[in-house]
């Protein structure tokens, strides 16, 4: 991590397999930094304190908060944000696909950030059941759905063959 003048410092980090650098305070959290630095609107802010799941990334494979984050914590880390996940821009990930055929978000605010603990939760848990996917979902609040669509999207796409449920 480079320091610089004024209280800024330089993060380098890998985001969505592309090398990136910005600057940033000490104190400026890794959500701020990939939404406002980098780009990566996709990265929502909701309660900004670890409640509601909106600002999740991956980090070295990890679904986290990035809320919760500094940004300096960051240097040297693989950073995967829901902008990732598409394999390129006219086509979604099974997951997505999944979502839009189950209609599973509305406004869609929470569903970034559902949809990265997703790819981690698929990924250790390929095969899960409901009770698990509702358990994982209890890590984000949702305000329009219900929660049921996601549900079903989830368990979809977790059906398919696996070299098609691997999206991240
Ligand atoms: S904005 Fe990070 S958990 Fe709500
Ligand atoms: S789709 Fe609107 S908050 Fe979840």
């Amino acid at each position: 991590m480079k320091k610089l003048s004024h209280g800024q410092h330089g993060v380098a980090l890998q985001l969505n397999g592309v090398a990136r650098t910005g600057q940033c305070e000490p104190r400026t959290l890794l959500s701020d930094f990939l939404r406002y630095e980098l780009g990566a609107t996709g990265v929502h802010v909701g309660c900004e304190h670890g409640v509601c799941g909106a600002c999740t990334v991956i980090i070295d494979g990890v679904a986290q908060r990035a809320c919760l984050t500094l940004a300096v914590a960051a240097e040297g880390r693989a950073v995967t944000t829901v902008e990732g996940l598409a394999p390129d821009t006219d086509t979604l990930s099974a997951l997505q696909a999944s979502f839009r055929r189950h209609h599973a978000l509305q406004c869609g605010f929470c569903t970034p950030g559902i949809l990265m603990s997703c790819v981690d939760f698929l990924s250790r848990v390929p095969n899960p059941d409901e009770t698990q996917v509702r358990e994982m979902l209890s890590g984000h609040l949702c305000r329009c759905t219900g929660y049921s669509n996601i549900v079903l999207a989830i368990l979809d796409v977790a059906s398919q063959p696996k070299q098609q449920s691997t999206d991240a």
